[in-house]
């Protein structure tokens, strides 16, 4: 039976609206889904500092020309439609001002892009004034351990029911993600060849040039297991591993995404290489004496009748040699070097490049040089190579919570099923100094070793 189409939102509140993820990415997503005809509603920013209209236009305005542009047509449609409530958001008054703003709307998305540790505050409130009808999008951290997570899931099931809970991991929003997802189910070639007859490893490495850019107080309250290996990256080891979903509609591709999750074994000591920049204690807002790895490997393990024995490598950090996200699927290696050639690495793998710049899926084989010996060379084929700029991710991932679509979300018992991964590495502090610019401490090599070691991304 065809269910009904959920009803859109009527406003958009948008609590931390001053703050930085607002001027940074809320902003410009908020533009572009006005230039494409997607945003007709009021929009009411709710904070803390007393500002009049006239300011917050100014605001919006220097976020777009900061980090992105200004459109003008755009932006004065935009401006035309916010609002402004002041206010603290553990003050019922500040609650009875956005009743107020909301007039006669019924079904407003309240977007909480602040501190995790108001979420509590702020959600009992919205109870307080009647959440019936309404939304809620939730940014990471979502927790910082498998009991926060869930506490925090107790709060938000108490006065939003799981299909108005949207929690934000923008990675699901990017292009090259859905590109993945699509280029895994459209393609029945893939499917014979993508288990553990075939695959020896799968490695993802999520790579930044940049270190922590004024982030380093937030940072020191996470470190990079928290920060995007909990999240970003086990959501790409799940797209990567998860058994075909019946259908890409409702609740089919978060189900199986979270059997998968549920399959990958708790991490132990042995399967973690923590790092940290030189450099990282100079950092404002860093303890001279923090242990906080802005730099961890990871060796996952699948309890799967597709995956077993095949191990999953991630790693990530920051002041890498460069800035790009990439997964390499290595597959076995042909089972006699007929040619007689001597080779490092298997010679055919597949190769998708998540970004920042590009979204590349390309098969790595080996052909054969022209001339007289049989010598042969590694030639990649190229499926896709396409800039990664065609939407932003926010703009996406607003505009499904908008019209009620939680497809590419973190569902509730997705985000605890990644905690439980982590969570028996996360107190660890064997945390070795790794020089900028270099792939991590020297041990994060010893954790690939026995597949063949990591490859750099292309
Ligand atoms: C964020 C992390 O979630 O993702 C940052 O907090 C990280 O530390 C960022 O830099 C990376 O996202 P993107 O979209 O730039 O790859």
């Amino acid at each position: 039976m065809a269910t009904e189409p959920p009803a859109p939102c009527d406003a958009l509140v948008l609590f931390g609206g001053t703050g930085d993820l607002a001027r940074k990415k809320i902003y410009p997503a908020l533009q572009a889904l006005v230039r494409h005809g997607q945003l007709a509603l009021p929009v009411i920013v709710v904070a803390r500092d007393e500002r009049d209209p006239t300011a917050l236009r100014a605001l919006v305005h220097d976020s777009l020309a900061a980090h992105g542009a200004v459109d003008k047509a755009a932006f004065e449609e935009l401006a035309a439609r916010l609002a402004y409530v002041a206010g603290d958001y553990r003050e019922p008054a500040t609650y009875a001002a956005l009743r107020q703003a909301l007039g006669d709307r019924a079904r407003p998305l309240y977007y909480l892009a602040i501190p995790p540790a108001m979420f509590p505050v702020v959600v009992a409130r919205l109870a307080e004034v009647g959440a019936a009808g309404a939304r809620v999008v939730v940014e990471k951290p979502f927790g910082r351990d498998l009991a926060s997570a869930q506490a925090l899931n107790r709060t938000l099931r108490g006065v939003f029911p799981e299909n108005a809970t949207f929690r934000i991991d923008h990675y699901l929003g990017k292009e090259a993600i859905q590109n993945l997802l699509y280029f895994r189910f459209a393609n029945a070639f893939l499917e014979p060849i993508w288990n553990r007859n075939h695959v020896r490893s799968v490695q993802l490495t999520m790579a930044e040039r940049f270190g922590v850019e004024g982030r380093g107080a937030f940072y020191e309250s996470v470190g990079a297991l928290r920060d995007v290996v909990q999240n970003h990256m086990l959501q790409v080891a799940a797209i990567l591993a998860m058994e075909p979903p019946l259908s890409t509609q409702g609740e089919a591709l978060r189900d199986e995404k979270v059997k998968v999750l549920r399959a990958i074994r708790p991490l132990a000591e042995t399967d973690i290489v923590r790092g940290q920049y030189r450099g990282y204690r100079e950092e404002a807002g860093v303890d001279a004496a923090s242990r906080v790895e802005t730099f961890a490997a990871v060796r996952l393990a699948i309890d799967s009748w597709r995956w077993a024995g095949v191990p999953f490598l991630i790693r990530a950090g920051k002041r890498l040699p460069l800035t790009a996200t990439e997964v390499v699927a290595e597959l076995h290696a042909p089972p006699q070097q007929v040619f007689g050639e001597v080779l490092d690495e298997p010679p055919n793998y597949l190769r998708f490049r998540l970004g920042p710049d590009r979204v590349t899926i390309a098969l790595g084989v080996r052909t054969k040089r022209p001339g007289q010996g049989m010598l042969g060379r590694e030639t990649e084929m190229c499926f896709c190579d396409q800039s990664a700029a065609a939407s932003d991710a926010y703009e996406r991932l607003i505009g499904d919570a908008l019209r009620g679509d939680g497809t590419l979300f973190a569902r509730e018992d997705a985000v605890e099923a990644a905690w439980r991964i982590v969570e028996p590495v996360l107190g660890g502090d064997t945390t070795r100094e790794y020089a900028p610019g270099s792939w991590g401490p020297a041990e994060a090599g010893a954790l690939a070793a026995a597949s063949g070691g990591w490859r750099e991304p292309g």
